[in-house]
């Protein structure tokens, strides 16, 4: 289970020449808060901005001991740590060692005043790490999840200390509710400009909506495998929709899922690249004319794909319909400053972002997926932590709820405007497919004809629907729905939680080198001595 994982994920080789420019490029595109769909609201005492770097990365400001850190929100891991020297903070006589596959994070575990998200910890644990090329000074990352993956937690022997940053807080605001959440932005969005918000405790006033979303249950992995536990649920049976509009068959490798239909899930904003099974990768991207799947050195097997290609797909949690935006289906290097990619046929390509899970799972795996920001930038996420804290003396189930904030068809504009330059040679095969013998909608022929199947079967029924339900007005024919419904209400361009594992951070002189490779097997002595859940979740 100790996998060692590969060096591989996007940013890597994406940003390795470019980082200044990314930097820039973010920068560049700020524009004055009030400006912005979703503001920074200084009446929500639990509201933190977020920063967007190339859609790859989401940084908020902390302050550790009065001095102020950039800090990557990471709902994977669970301890903060930052670089630097706090002189203001204590030293725990501790140190810690956070190990990623590559790199990682060490040094002594420091005690010092935090301010982050409009609360202040007064005595919070984190790792003093020493500053160096992979740690610049002023950048950290704050772990965001459950306790039992945390290192410095496990450190400490007394229930009240080496707490991480949330348990912290909500065990010192009694009032406050339980749970955070976060939208993530997308940044060549044209019609959304926004980089990214997070709270503790409150909902964004655009997306109170959220609170009416099914309740996703958190599934809980076996006490023995705690160190792996994660904010992650089930997809819905069927629950992954291919371009073709069809359910892409899944296979849950989780022992104790019970319908093997449903995968797990893992919601994890520190990775960019959503992260599924190889059959699942192959069946959203291979059915595009020009479609290959390359080994990167860096990112590792991946589907690239011609940029003009629209790729629709959708995710199914609790009954709702997630539709991902086609710009996160599949991203353009150009849009980072860096030459595309090329099929061998010689077409610029767009690289497929849910990739093959690029390392190894282990043998007795506690996720099948990991949905990054790629996926998390199409939904307004909410996680209640439930008995998921320290000192929970109660027994709440920790759940999970989406909001979709991406409409499809306005997605599919910003497609348009994106990647085809404003004109829409797209064919959408749900709608016109029928009238046109020259589609342009990338499918392979070998797709077209089992849709042009489809679509005669669909006229038929809609022959026969007409015929029965003639006398109906306003029956719309249900038999060939769109399977991309139009989301509620709420569909400013939030961005989502990244999943991604950084543990070498931007210098302004080296490229930052993105590391999505996380502990998602711990060492053995990651495990907290103590058991958090002792006594309170059996
Ligand atoms: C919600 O978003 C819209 C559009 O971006 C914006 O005009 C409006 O001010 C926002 N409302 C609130 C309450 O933030
Ligand atoms: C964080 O602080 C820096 C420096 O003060 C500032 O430039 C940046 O905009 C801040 N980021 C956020 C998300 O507030
Ligand atoms: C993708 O979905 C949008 C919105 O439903 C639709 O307009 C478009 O035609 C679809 N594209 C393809 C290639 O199916
Ligand atoms: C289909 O192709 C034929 C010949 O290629 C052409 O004459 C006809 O106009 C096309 N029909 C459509 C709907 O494009």
């Amino acid at each position: 289970m100790f996998s060692k994982l590969p060096a591989s994920l996007l940013a890597l080789v994406l940003l390795a020449d470019f980082s200044c420019a990314l930097r820039l490029n973010v920068e560049g595109r700020r524009i004055p808060v009030e400006k912005r769909g979703l503001q920074r609201r200084s009446s929500l005492s639990g509201s933190s901005p977020l920063d967007d770097t190339a859609d790859l990365q989401y940084t908020t400001n902390i302050t550790v001991g009065g001095a102020s850190f950039d800090v990557m929100i990471d709902t994977g891991s669970s301890d903060l740590w930052v670089a630097g020297t706090v002189s203001s903070a204590s030293d725990s006589g501790k140190a810690a060692t956070i190990s990623y596959a590559s790199g990682g994070a060490s040094g002594p575990v420091k005690i010092g005043a935090v301010e982050f998200a409009g609360y202040t910890v007064p005595k919070q644990a984190f790792i003093e790490v020493p500053p160096d090329d992979a740690h610049p000074a002023g950048q950290g990352l704050i772990g965001l999840g459950p306790s039992a993956g945390s290192v410095i937690f496990g450190e400490f022997d007394a229930e009240d200390e080496g707490n991480t940053v949330l348990d912290s807080i909500f065990i010192q605001n009694t009032a406050t509710p339980n749970f955070i959440t976060f939208a993530l932005g997308r940044l060549n969005d044209p019609t959304d400009v926004f980089t990214g918000d997070f709270t503790v405790g409150e909902i964004l006033s655009n997306f109170t909506d959220v609170s009416n979303q099914p309740k996703l249950p958190v599934t809980e992995v076996s006490i023995s495998n705690q160190g792996n536990q994660h904010f992650q649920t089930l997809l819905d049976v069927n629950g992954f929709i291919g371009p073709d509009g069809n359910p892409i068959s899944v296979t849950s490798e989780v022992s104790s899922t019970s319908n093997k239909k449903q995968a797990t899930v893992v919601i994890d904003t520190g990775f960019s690249l959503p992260q599924v099974p190889a059959s699942v990768a192959k069946a959203i991207y291979s059915q595009f004319n020009g479609a290959e799947l390359i080994n990167d050195k860096s990112i590792g097997q991946v589907w690239i794909l011609p940029c003009t290609q629209e790729v629709n797909i959708t995710l199914k949690f609790g009954g709702k319909s997630y539709p991902v935006h086609p710009l996160d289906a599949a991203i353009d290097p150009a849009t980072f400053g860096l030459s595309p990619y090329q099929t061998s046929s010689g077409q610029n390509a767009c690289l497929g972002l849910f990739q093959p899970v690029s390392f190894d799972t282990g043998k007795n795996p506690t996720y099948d997926m990991i949905f990054g920001m790629a996926f998390l930038r199409n939904v307004y996420t909410l996680i209640n932590f439930g008995d998921f804290i320290a000192d929970s003396k109660g027994k709440a189930d920790p759940y999970i709820q989406f909001l979709s904030t991406t409409d499809p068809a306005e997605a599919h504009q910003d497609f348009v405007k994106v990647r085809l330059g404003g004109v829409d040679t797209t064919t959408s095969v749900f709608s016109h497919s029928g009238s046109s013998n020259n589609s342009s909608s990338g499918l392979s022929n070998t797709t077209k004809y089992i849709i042009g199947g489809c679509v005669l079967g669909a006229i038929l029924l809609l022959v026969v629907g007409a015929f029965i339900f003639r006398s109906r007005r306003n029956s719309k024919a249900g038999a060939y729905r769109p399977l991309h419904l139009p989301a509620p209400a709420p569909m400013y361009g939030a961005g989502q939680p990244q999943m991604y594992q950084q543990t070498q951070m931007y210098n302004g002189a080296n490229p930052p080198v993105y590391n999505p490779d996380r502990p998602y097997d711990p060492p053995q002595e990651h495990v907290p001595y103590h058991n958090p859940w002792e006594g309170r979740r059996q």
